[in-house]
């Protein structure tokens, strides 16, 4: 099972990224907080919800999306990078990796933190290992990390499959080298000369250039949205919900994570959290003190970046999957051929028509 989207964009926007994220070594959490979205968006995140659940195979279902993840770990995330590029990677790098990728997560988590029963302040998000090309490719010190020089099928650099999320579902990672503390749930895949974006349970995969060009930026747009499929959001192509156009999820209209995007966030949270045996709700107001990690200081940036705007033909009946659709993968029991778009590897597990 996988839940997987991709963006291909084609407005061009100007980035002025400034703002600084403020480190707050200590949070109050209030977990009172419940579903009351402002009033303008009950509609449109009502109407958003209905697609989602009448489009997705198996919605309330599937138990591999990023709320999944973060409760099975106990409230972090463990990611491992896929260096699919012929360029080195200095220690300094790999530390503004690690930021970047906490920085982007955190955006999208504090939406949760105090929310409806919700029950982290914050979700520490740690690399774990790089899969190169060739070792030599990593400068300076490795501890910390492991590394790896797995291929996938296509030839192209994997973290050890033995220690990933996506393969393994049932937690077990008694298979995994390093054990389950070395474990990853998702993957941050970068490709050399790679536009756009996808992401998906499995993880999110951007353009190397566009990582790195970005990689001090508050924003670093794209990834916000593909960390968006990980956490169940969807894409919208070809509807847009009543009185909302800027948002991160419609590719194209924002930059930034905003109001629409975090309550479609918080309404997975609610209704998949019944799932996870969180016990009595909370009734009376309670906080409790944690530590969260600091988040990083970012130097402001300004930086233009071209996506492509895609329209999605959603082929009824007709030979092929439509546009955006699967067309392959290990135990893939659909179409292998495109109505629309040309049907494209992207994993072991899954072929999409781009
Ligand atoms: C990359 O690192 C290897 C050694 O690990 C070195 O031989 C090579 O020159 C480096 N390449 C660049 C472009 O710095
Ligand atoms: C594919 O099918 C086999 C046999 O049914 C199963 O063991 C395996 O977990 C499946 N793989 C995925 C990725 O679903």
């Amino acid at each position: 099972m996988h839940f997987s989207r991709l963006i291909q964009d084609s407005l061009v926007l100007s980035l002025g990224l400034a703002s600084l994220a403020a480190a707050m070594p200590n949070q109050l959490v209030s977990r009172q907080s419940t579903w009351n979205p402002p009033s303008n968006l009950v509609t449109p995140l009502q109407q958003v919800w209905d697609h989602q659940v009448a489009t997705y195979s198996n919605a309330l279902g599937f138990r591999n999306y990023g709320y999944d993840q973060v409760m099975a770990n106990g409230g972090y995330l463990n990611f491992c990078v896929r260096w699919d590029s012929s360029q080195n990677l200095s220690e300094a790098q790999r530390a503004l990796f690690q930021t970047a990728i906490q920085r982007s997560v955190k955006k999208w988590t504090d939406w949760l933190v105090g929310f409806d029963g919700f029950p982290y302040s914050s979700v520490p998000v740690k690399i774990v290992g790089y899969a190169v090309r060739n070792t030599g490719q990593l400068q300076g010190s490795m501890s910390g990390y492991d590394v790896y020089t797995t291929k996938d099928s296509g030839g192209i650099p994997e973290c050890d499959p033995r220690c990933g999320r996506f393969f393994h579902q049932d937690g077990n990672y008694n298979s995994c080298p390093g054990g389950a503390s070395r474990h990853y749930d998702m993957s941050l895949w970068l490709t050399d000369g790679f536009g756009g974006g996808a992401g998906g349970d499995w993880g999110q995969r951007i353009g190397t250039e566009y990582f790195l060009g970005l990689l001090n930026s508050d924003n670093i747009h794209i990834l916000l949205h593909e960390i968006g499929h990980s956490f169940a959001l969807d894409d919208f192509y070809d509807w847009t919900p009543s009185g909302v156009s800027n948002f991160i999820m419609l590719a194209g209209s924002s930059t930034v994570i905003t109001d629409f995007d975090g309550w479609m966030l918080r309404d997975w949270w609610r209704h998949l959290k019944t799932r996870y045996n969180l016990g009595t709700p909370v009734t009376t107001t309670r906080t409790t003190t944690r530590t969260t990690t600091p988040a990083a200081t970012t130097t402001p940036a300004r930086t233009t970046t071209t996506t492509a705007r895609a329209t999605t033909t959603g082929s009824s009946g007709g030979s092929g999957s439509p546009l955006w659709g699967q067309c392959g993968g290990a135990n893939w029991t659909g179409p292998t051929t495109c109505a629309q778009g040309t049907c494209t590897y992207s994993n072991p597990y899954y072929s999409q028509c781009l």
